[in-house]
């Protein structure tokens, strides 16, 4: 498809719009300063509000269309999910809502892009932070061909103040009458917020740099408990009621949210070298994840729960990393689909307080046996069979010892020998 065009000179180009100042501002920019026709297009992976209004100052800007994308069943099923799959948290604490988000907006500005025969697409990312490594890195991968404007990321981009007179200029309404200090990124994974004070790692953040996690003060006193059913490592009900992935991780999200549970507040080590200090806001993503790590305790065994930690932590750093299209994604997913074959059952969590704890969980696949571990009369574990067994899981290092003692290589005994004499 073609879109009636002004005839810019350098033809079409996508952009990544969210309605905020500097994407407005992106519009008038990228027709003024590199002569394209700009086609806007939000990606709604969760949490937009009021798209109407964001289409509509699409086109005030300058827009000659706006595309609004409803990709959240396709970020719940094909990002939120393996990234659950792999309990990724990117150094142990983030579950990586941003990160997972941007390479399918980056899939959508390609498919945009092709539907409207641009040559180009464009986005808002400076020059300082991971997103612009993950959208380019995905565009990439997808077509090649397509050429990326990141004008915020060169030298004459303008201070904020000069934007908002740029778009006053420029009759764009953009909503800045409370000016916010905080730079925010949010989806249904998660709400990320840096800047303002929180660029002083010692600032405790205020209230305000929360939207969604209630403080623990104003957490209820009571306890909620909520049953999280699986299907092969895949979250399919709450409480016994079935449902699709999107409403489950706005329902239980919105049950943390309610219990104070799920605030992060982290240094974290950039793609580019630097530490950031953010703080996210991450009920819902942090619940599941802990309520699948329980289900896979109960039923995978040892050696595989062990082995997966080295993949979860290898993806989770690949898509912090921007490499969500790299055939080693690729292929660390296909191993946590086959890990997860067995991954079915309920687990309980209970919410109190700005906790959120796993209390019980149950599986028909469950690899716990009641005879095997109890100190009761009902025991059935072979108590005998634990000296062969150690007598021969000892080998090696009884060897070892034996001929460490013939030669006096020993530290520990020569030590003693030593204190003996004295
Ligand atoms: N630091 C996070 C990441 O790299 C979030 C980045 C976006 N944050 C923001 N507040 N705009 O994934």
């Amino acid at each position: 498809m073609t879109t009636p065009s002004s005839g810019a000179p350098n033809g079409t180009i996508v952009l990544a719009y969210s309605g905020g100042l500097d994407t407005s501002a992106l519009v008038p920019w990228l027709k003024e300063k590199y002569g394209y026709d700009v086609v806007c297009c939000l990606v709604d992976i969760g949490r937009v509000k009021d798209i109407p209004g964001v289409m509509a100052r699409a086109e005030a800007a300058g827009a000659i269309a706006a595309e609004a994308i409803d990709a959240k069943e396709e970020f719940a099923e094909h990002h939120c999910l393996p990234a659950l799959m792999a309990n990724a948290l990117y150094e142990d604490k983030y579950p990586l809502s941003t990160a997972i988000g941007r390479p399918l907006i980056a899939k959508k500005l390609v498919e945009t892009a092709h539907k409207y025969g641009a040559v180009a697409v464009a986005h808002g990312c400076t020059g300082k932070g991971n997103d612009q490594v993950r959208i380019d890195i995905g565009v990439r991968a997808l077509d090649p061909s397509l050429k990326i404007i990141a004008p915020a990321r060169e030298a004459d981009w303008p201070s904020r103040e000069v934007l908002l007179d740029y778009v006053a200029e420029h009759d764009i309404p953009v909503n800045l009458t409370k000016k916010s200090p905080y730079s925010i990124d949010e989806n249904m994974w998660g709400r990320s917020n840096e800047c303002g004070v929180l660029e002083d790692p010692w600032v405790a953040p205020p209230e305000d740099a929360f939207q969604f996690v209630k403080s623990v003060d104003d957490a209820p006193d009571e306890p909620q408990t909520v049953v999280v059913s699986f299907e092969k490592g895949k979250p399919v009900a709450l409480d016994g009621v079935p449902m699709g992935m999107v409403e489950l991780i706005e329902k239980i999200d919105a049950i943390g949210n309610t219990h104070g549970f799920g605030r992060v507040d982290m240094i974290e080590n950039r793609l580019v070298g630097i530490k950031s200090r953010e703080v996210y806001e991450v009920a819902g993503s942090l619940a599941l994840i802990r309520a699948h790590q329980a289900m896979e305790d109960l039923v995978l065994t040892r050696d595989l729960l062990h082995f997966k930690k080295t993949i979860e932590s290898k993806l989770a750093d690949m898509i912090y990393e921007g490499q969500w299209f790299d055939p080693l994604t690729e292929a660390c997913q296909a191993f946590l689909f086959q890990s997860q074959l067995r991954v079915t059952g309920d687990v309980r969590l209970k919410f109190h307080k700005g906790s959120c704890v796993v209390d019980g969980r149950k599986s028909d696949l469950s690899l716990y046996s009641y005879k095997l571990a109890t100190y009761t009369d009902e025991d059935e574990f072979s108590h005998t069979a634990a000296e062969g067994f150690i007598e021969l899981w000892g080998l090696p290092i009884e060897v070892w010892a034996k001929v460490g003692k013939a030669h006096h290589l020993m530290k520990e005994l020569e030590l003693e020998d030593e204190a003996a004499t004295v």
